[in-house]
């Protein structure tokens, strides 16, 4: 099987990697993919935000199946014009895809199916904001995210009415985020710990994909602004099998049925990003593909085939049941160029990758590197996640800093705390 990978992130490297490993797989290309991705394809310049040009190199390549790493091309209807052409692929409609393009789309869904997320209010004017406020219904602090797409940067939680009318005002009026912050969510705050868990859907049955947790602060504790996500750990040991159940029970299982009910099946990765709350898990949001960098500590735990799981969630005959993980813990640090998330720096030579990668147990998945002049560089604010395996969360730690310690550029910065949590549970 000839796979196009769309995309040239971390994630969309750990997804090529794990299929150019795989006996099914005659061929991987990447579009337009990274030097890391290079190593185990064929990476093509073409725009993944472009569909008729992702469409004509499937057809120029005699692509069998495409799988969307980041959701731009989603919500561009990518998925939409390869159903229309028979072209098979894994990723939702743009209808599907509005779980995560639109977050009043996605409480108002999960309103309409019981399925268990924080209070919330729609705003479609400032004024209806500020009345919306007023009545403290929400209580505070209060949530406040832009309905549309805002690259990870369209939350605030505002501590006080003066920081709340400050960022509505900015969404709404200065319109910061542009149209998509045309219309607010506004959301009652849920204390408890964040993680993740990931099925991939075929429109009726799913496969469920485990747990794992982010970092999305910048800064070691969860201190500073919120970025992609600075590492991650999987599983998360907070997913308890009891936990985990009432995911799929209370939420995974109502938003798949609700989606077809209303005539938009999903197919292709669904991320619950999940408050582990005193009253039980509870939806932040949903994303229509895989996390990053969640997904460079998930795949290299599958225990099956990829591109099996692939081709049938793209031809609807996945079985429902859980994938084949090895038992062994994963710990991602992402090392990140300087100025990230405000901007970044590029053009730093990288040392120290190949190094790193001949840890036992590390691999090394590139995001934001190009080639220049004989040398790997720096490209863009997430520059590497190096992931490592253990028998224990500790050992996985260990790896992973290790790798990262090989691993050199002008202004790096990373997290020293990444996998702390799972050791406190
Ligand atoms: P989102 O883009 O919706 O995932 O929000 C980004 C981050 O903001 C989440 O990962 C949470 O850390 C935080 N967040 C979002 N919604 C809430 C909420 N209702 N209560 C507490 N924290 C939230
Ligand atoms: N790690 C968060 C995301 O992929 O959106």
């Amino acid at each position: 099987m000839k796979i196009l990978v769309v995309g040239s992130g971390a994630r969309e490297h750990a997804i090529a990697w794990k299929l150019a490993s795989e006996r099914a797989v005659t061929g991987v290309i990447c579009a337009p993919g990274n030097p890391g991705m290079a190593e185990v394809a064929h990476c093509v310049p073409a725009n993944p935000a472009d569909p008729a040009a992702i469409l004509k190199l499937v057809r120029r390549e005699r692509v069998e199946l495409t799988v969307v790493g980041p959701e731009l091309p989603l919500s561009l209807g990518l998925a939409d014009l390869f159903e229309a052409e028979g072209h098979a692929i894994v990723g939702p409609t743009r209808a599907a895809a509005a779980l995560e393009c639109s977050k009043a789309f996605a409480k108002a869904f999960m309103q309409r199916h019981r399925v268990p997320t924080a209070r919330f209010e729609v705003c479609e004017s400032a004024a209806s904001a500020e009345a919306a406020m007023t009545d403290g219904r929400l209580g505070c602090p209060l949530v406040i995210k832009a309905d549309g797409l805002a690259a990870g940067k369209g939350v605030v939680i505002a501590e006080d009415r003066v920081s709340a009318l400050a960022a509505v005002r900015s969404a709404m009026t200065e319109r910061r985020f542009g149209a998509a912050g045309e219309r607010v969510v506004l959301e009652e705050f849920l204390v408890g710990e964040e993680a993740s868990y990931f099925v991939l859907a075929d429109g009726s049955a799913f496969v469920t994909l485990s747990s794992a947790q982010d970092h999305k602060r910048i800064f070691d504790d969860d201190r500073g602004p919120n970025t992609g996500g600075m590492g991650a750990f999987a599983p998360s040991p907070r997913v308890t099998p009891d936990v985990e159940r009432r995911v799929l029970d209370d939420i995974v299982r109502p938003v798949l049925d609700g989606m077809t009910r209303e005539g938009a099946p999903f197919r292709g990765f669904l991320y619950v990003g999940l408050m582990l709350t005193a009253e039980g898990p509870k939806v932040v949001e949903f994303n229509v593909r895989f996390g990053d960098p969640e997904a460079q500590v998930v795949l290299p735990r599958l225990d099956e085939d990829l591109s099996w799981l692939l081709g049938a969630a793209a031809t609807r005959a996945l079985p429902s049941r859980p994938a084949r993980f090895r038992p062994e813990p994963h710990v991602g640090v992402v090392l990140a160029s300087a100025g990230y998330p405000e901007s970044a720096e590029s053009g730093r030579p990288i040392a120290g990758i190949e190094a790193a990668a001949r840890i036992p147990g590390a691999l090394v998945f590139h995001a934001g590197t190009r080639q220049q002049d004989g040398q790997i560089v720096t490209a863009g604010g997430r520059v590497l996640t190096v992931v490592g395996r253990g028998s224990r969360y500790e050992e996985a730690i260990d790896v992973a800093y290790r790798a990262a310690a090989c691993i050199r550029f002008d202004g790096m910065q990373f997290r020293r705390d990444i996998g702390r949590k799972a050791l406190l549970v």
